[in-house]
């Protein structure tokens, strides 16, 4: 008989279902195709791929990552309702490996919305756990606001699920209420306390509200939890979710002090960090643990000094070991393909022949601009890539400016055609973005605009994000070039590009909103 790994925890990624939820953060159907593939990759054991009822778009990205999938889980979302509970099976049946997550709030904020009593609730759980588990024989059940939840009730809920046939019991805390002796205690007691526990895996799903994200879920785990529900870069609603880079780092770094250990690749972690951080629109902040861009950076001259001795003097991992390819040579215009396929292998990034080709465009481009070409400008460029599929496409751009107004001319390309517009304005930013709107006009509210340098120097490429919010819908966009203004015209169509998808999500004619209030 196989030997069970008592210390294996598995690893749940919920970017594309938790993580999209954050305002903005919505990501088109290839995209997120793409990140499913590359969480497979990873050794993601559970990918949450979408909520299948919430939208036609969401019900076909989860049926066609399930389709695609190798060898991770593919799961979807279902509310405690029997039509969300058939939604969600049909997308995810044609998965190697299927499975169903149901959920209820159980506390009593949360069970007053539906208003149902205590007795109402236990038996449409017992109900819709039934009904999964005869669709499929990997069903999750979550408590929601299980942390605000009556003890009793919760261990009430708890074992009518499993009775019921449930394989995961998830315990979330929804709000990012908890602390990490009580996380690892409720999961403790639960396992002790509920007849049938032993049976089934816990799972700890925690929201950052007090920033207590990572360590409560890692707290879970001492409790007995053995899957953690996380997301890329800690995307999700408000604070955000149990970053995935940082739980799997921890048990890494200190496995003398929690020996429990994961299947993912952490060499892959900068290169999907990159990329969620570009198809969502959200940055990473500066000193983001793991994947921040000052993390393995050292500033003072006593660290800088510490480090040339002894790199283990001020670091407790080595770059490497989350994709970043420590001391390794920069790139130049004389580089190959070669090189360039051996860089990216470096950095954790696998790409096909036809995509080979179209990074090595773009980075002899840079090159030829760029004396030398970072480790970080390659993970820019890859991240960059514009979708072919884009309704506006930017063809070219030429600024003037100095101390008087600024002019840009752009042409753009808008369903297939091309246009050009010449627009003044206060600085070129500024005239770049009224000449889009000349060419594309909407009624988008710019929220933020952001830029950062991608590494150091005159000629470094510069990342430009921007959110914009139209109708109470949210969108943001990023890109990279050296040329900031480049950036920054690529960034606003990104955005734009998104509120049409966004758009076509709710149901409204794209054409009919996109192109009526003309200013
Ligand atoms: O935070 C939460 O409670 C959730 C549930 C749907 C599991 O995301
Ligand atoms: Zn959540």
């Amino acid at each position: 008989m196989a030997q069970i790994d008592k210390n294996r925890v598995v690893i749940f990624d919920t970017t594309l279902r938790d993580g999209e939820q954050s305002p903005g953060a919505t990501m088109t159907h290839d995209e997120k195709l793409e990140i499913a593939e590359l969480l497979d990759d990873m050794g993601v054991d559970i990918i949450e791929a979408g909520f299948p009822i919430a939208s036609e778009g969401d019900f076909r990205a989860v049926s066609e990552i399930a389709e695609r999938s190798k060898n991770a889980v593919i799961c979807g979302l279902a509310r405690a309702q029997l039509p969300d509970i058939d939604r969600c099976w049909e997308a995810v049946k044609n998965a190697g490996k299927p499975r169903i997550h149901t959920f209820i709030g159980t506390s009593p904020l949360h069970r007053a919305i539906p208003n149902l009593s205590q007795d109402e609730m236990a038996e449409r759980i017992e109900q819709t756990v039934t009904h999964a588990r005869n669709l499929c024989d990997n069903v999750q059940w979550s408590p929601m606001d299980a942390t605000r939840t009556e003890w009793d009730y919760l261990c009430r809920t708890v074992e009518i699920a499993i009775k019921a046939g449930a394989t995961t019991i998830n315990i979330p805390d929804t709000v990012g209420y908890t602390a990490p002796v009580e996380s690892a205690d409720l999961i403790r007691r639960l396992i002790e306390t509920v007849p049938g526990a032993d049976d089934v895996v816990f799972a700890t799903h925690c929201h950052n509200d007090l920033g207590m994200a990572t360590a409560n879920a890692l707290a879970a785990v001492e409790g007995g939890a053995r899957q953690i529900e996380c997301t890329v870069n800690g995307l999700g609603e408000r604070a955000g979710n149990t970053a995935l880079e940082e739980v799997v780092m921890a048990l890494k770094v200190r496995s003398d002090i929690m020996p429990y250990h994961t299947g993912i690749d952490t060499k892959k972690i900068m290169h999907i960090s990159r990329r969620v951080s570009t198809v969502s629109g959200f940055p990473v902040q500066f000193n983001k643990a793991i994947v921040g861009k000052n993390a393995f950076a050292h500033e003072s001259g006593i660290h800088q000094d510490g480090m040339l001795k002894n790199a283990e003097t001020f670091e407790i991992m080595r770059p490497e070991d989350v994709g970043i390819a420590g001391t390794s040579l920069p790139l130049g215009k004389h580089s190959g393909r070669a090189a360039l396929r051996a860089k990216l292998k470096d950095l954790g990034v696998d790409v096909g022949d036809n995509q080979l080709k179209d990074i090595f465009v773009r980075f002899k481009d840079l090159a030829d601009r760029k004396k030398e070409v970072f480790d970080d400008d390659i993970l820019a460029l890859v991240s960059a890539a514009s979708d072919e599929d884009d309704i506006l496409q930017l063809v070219n751009l030429k600024v003037i400016c100095g101390t008087g107004p600024a002019e840009a001319t752009l042409e753009m390309e808008i369903d297939g055609t091309e246009q050009t517009a010449v627009s003044e304005g206060d600085g070129p930013v500024d005239a770049t973005f009224k000449a889009i709107r000349r060419l594309h006009p909407n009624k988008a509210r710019l929220q933020l605009y952001q830029v950062h340098a991608v590494t150091e120097g005159t000629d470094a490429q510069a990342t430009v994000s921007v959110r914009l919010e139209e109708d109470g819908m949210i969108s943001t966009g990023q890109s990279a070039d050296t040329d900031t203004v480049v950036a920054s015209a690529k960034a606003y169509i990104n955005a734009l590009n998104r509120l049409l998808v966004r758009r076509g999500k709710t149901g409204k004619d794209v054409k009919e909103i996109s192109y009526r209030d003309v200013t």
